[in-house]
């Protein structure tokens, strides 16, 4: 099963544009797994499903609520991370501001689900990459494994000082995970008619207050920059092409899906608090499997 930040929303007793979990009901989000017994014609025992019937080991669900996907792809979690709902958040987010070769990107928290995904399409597109990340494994990660051109620990110094070193030329896109600092380091940095995509702002979840936002919004009106903003959901319609693409590209070896394990459901909830404190590389994926893989 996933854990996922958006998740900490659901813990707020807010509207939002996925329902707030429920006292005393199980919690539900993306899962992936095999068929143990079925009395629908369309299913059978050993078949791979998606669901978002994660947060529990069984469950019993209509063939409506479940995805069949290959079992040729493994590991199977990869259906949670570069071929799921991240890796579909990272090419959705880079194709609505049309990210094309030559641009320079930046992206944050890179070394997560979404971000390494988005890094190693833009790298494909020909793009020049740029991430942070928070810490020295994961730069190395970024730079050794992903291709990314230049990658900084946002830890060890102002966003904005690293980011200037690493792109002095200026950025053309930005990939916004975060938010907060590295949003506005970033909007000093985008050149003349810049785009941000803004995907997310974990550094924002945790806040009971709101902070203010970034103090040089003014960028958007003198560089002419667009900011879009999107929920991966939308584009369910667009998931054959986001098959053939990325499964393509991984397919053929031309993408890795990273990703942190964690085993057993009641490694559950540290793993899903975990992502709040930087604890995966990639995908933080909970394997419940109740014994070892043969
Ligand atoms: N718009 C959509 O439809 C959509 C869909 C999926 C995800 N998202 C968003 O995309 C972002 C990434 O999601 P993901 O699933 O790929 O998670 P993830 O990046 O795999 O995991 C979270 C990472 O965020 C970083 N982080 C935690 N607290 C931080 C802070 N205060 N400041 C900076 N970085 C912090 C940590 O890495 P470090 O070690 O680098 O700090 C952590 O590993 C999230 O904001 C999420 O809400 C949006």
């Amino acid at each position: 099963m996933s854990v996922d930040p958006y998740m900490r929303g659901r813990m707020n007793d807010s509207k939002s544009y996925v329902p707030p979990f429920e006292l005393g009901k199980v919690l539900d989000g993306g899962a992936v797994g095999e068929v143990v017994e079925s009395r629908a014609s369309t299913l059978k025992p050993g078949d791979v499903v998606v669901s978002n019937f994660g947060w529990r080991e069984y469950f019993v669900a209509s063939p409506e609520q479940l995805q069949p996907v290959s079992p040729e792809i493994q590991p199977l979690s990869a259906y949670l991370g570069a071929l799921g709902m991240t890796g579909m958040t990272a090419w959705a987010g880079l194709n609505l501001v049309e990210v094309k070769a030559g641009d320079v990107v930046f992206i944050s928290g890179a070394a997560g689900a979404v971000g390494n995904v988005a890094g190693q399409l833009a790298k494909l597109r020909g793009c020049r990459v740029l991430g942070s990340a928070g810490s020295s494994e994961k730069v190395n990660f970024l730079r050794k494994q992903c291709g990314f051109d230049a990658a900084f620990d946002y830890k060890t110094g102002p966003i904005l000082e690293q980011l200037k070193l690493a792109a002095p030329d200026g950025i053309d896109v930005y990939f916004d995970n975060v938010g907060g600092e590295a949003l506005e380091a970033a909007l000093s940095v985008l050149r003349l008619h810049g785009r941000i995509i803004a995907c997310g702002g974990i550094s924002l979840y945790n806040d009971e207050k709101p902070r203010p936002g970034p103090a040089n919004l003014g960028n958007i009106i003198g560089k002419r920059l667009t900011m879009k903003g999107f929920i991966v959901s939308d584009f369910l319609d667009r998931r054959p092409q986001f098959v053939q693409e990325v499964g393509g590209y991984f397919k053929a070896g031309k993408l890795k899906n990273e990703e942190t394990v964690v085993s057993g459901i009641e490694q559950a909830v540290p793993a899903f608090i975990g992502l709040f404190a930087g604890k995966n590389v990639g995908k933080m994926v909970v394997n419940l499997r109740s014994k070892p893989a043969a």
